[in-house]
């Protein structure tokens, strides 16, 4: 029986993540896969020699791969130091976690917004001076969208209609670094999900809000099955191939003629919104892609 250890993070428990972990432990068992569970505060990295030591009694002997459903890249890292297959690797995961770094790493690869990086701060400084914020509305025009690079469920992604407001949200979530973005309006509070394993899109679903910019379903969005088209599984395939991911979930918005321009990719991106909207239950082709590896 193929052995397999599943890493995930000590500190995440809300009921969203536990049943993701669920399905992929019950995927794994499906696919015949012996699945450990171990968390990232199992282990220390030990940044001076490089070794990942166990202080529990999580044993990574005889594991065939690890599914790092982590974020922490230090670990993976290490892991990957020592001779370890993680799905995700772990470069791609802090690719993914970072929009800035997704951007610019698929510059060139995939169609995106306009989009600029707002000139870095200190915490301990601030914005003394945010007059090169009329620029940046000049460059991308009102509104436009701010983006923490770290965030996530649609929680740190914010609409500036004008430049009072866009100063007003630079200056709350200042020392945080972030990207503004032209606003696709054609998208607005409309996006595709496509879950990309490997060169293909195995599920999509069509996220909508009418009463928010933003889709996602943890804001109060909805979701629908779709049905993907070529244009688009093109693009979210590139997005996960040009980050070196094994997979994603791909967020898509729609441009002026329903073209397909790149919003996110997610590499630990939950999958139980898409089983209820479409049926599919990633995690089978999920383990026949690992397996076949
Ligand atoms: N440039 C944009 N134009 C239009 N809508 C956007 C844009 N960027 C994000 N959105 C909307 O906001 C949502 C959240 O943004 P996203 O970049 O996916 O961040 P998060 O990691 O929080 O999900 C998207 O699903 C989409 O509905
Ligand atoms: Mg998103």
């Amino acid at each position: 029986m193929k052995k397999g250890v599943l890493i995930i993070n000590a500190f995440l428990d809300t009921p969203q993540v536990n049943k993701t972990y669920d399905m992929l432990k019950m995927g794994a068992k499906r696919a015949g896969i012996d699945m450990n569970v171990a968390t990232n505060a199992d282990f220390f990295t030990h940044l001076d020699s490089g070794l990942v030591k166990a202080h529990k009694h999580n044993n990574l002997e005889g594991t065939g791969f690890i599914l790092f459903w982590n974020k922490d890249v230090f670990l993976g890292r290490a892991l990957e130091r020592m001779g370890y297959r993680l799905y995700n690797c772990a470069d791609a995961i802090e690719a993914c976690d970072n929009k800035a770094l997704t951007f610019e790493m698929l510059e060139g690869i995939c169609r995106m917004p306009r989009t600029i990086k707002v000139p870095m701060t200190f915490n301990t400084i601030g914005y003394g001076d945010l007059s090169f914020e009329a620029s940046i509305g000049a460059q991308l025009g009102y509104p436009y969208v701010i983006k923490e690079c770290l965030g996530s469920y649609g929680g740190q992604v914010y609409l500036a209609n004008d430049s009072d407001q866009a100063r007003q949200i630079l200056k709350q979530i200042e020392g945080k670094d972030c990207i503004a973005q032209e606003f696709i309006e054609t998208s607005r509070g409309r996006d595709i999900r496509a879950y990309v394993i490997g060169d293909r899109v195995v599920a999509a679903m069509e996220r909508y809000n009418p009463d928010d910019f933003r889709s996602n379903i943890t804001n109060g969005g909805s979701a629908k099955a779709f049905a993907i088209t070529k244009d688009m599984e093109s693009l979210a395939v590139a997005a996960v191939k040009g980050l070196g991911l094994d997979f994603a979930g791909v967020d898509i918005l729609f441009g002026k003629n329903d073209e397909p321009i790149l919003c996110e990719v997610n590499s630990n991106a939950q999958f139980t919104g898409l089983l209820a909207a479409t049926g599919t239950d990633i995690t089978d082709p999920l383990f026949e892609y690992i397996l076949s590896r």
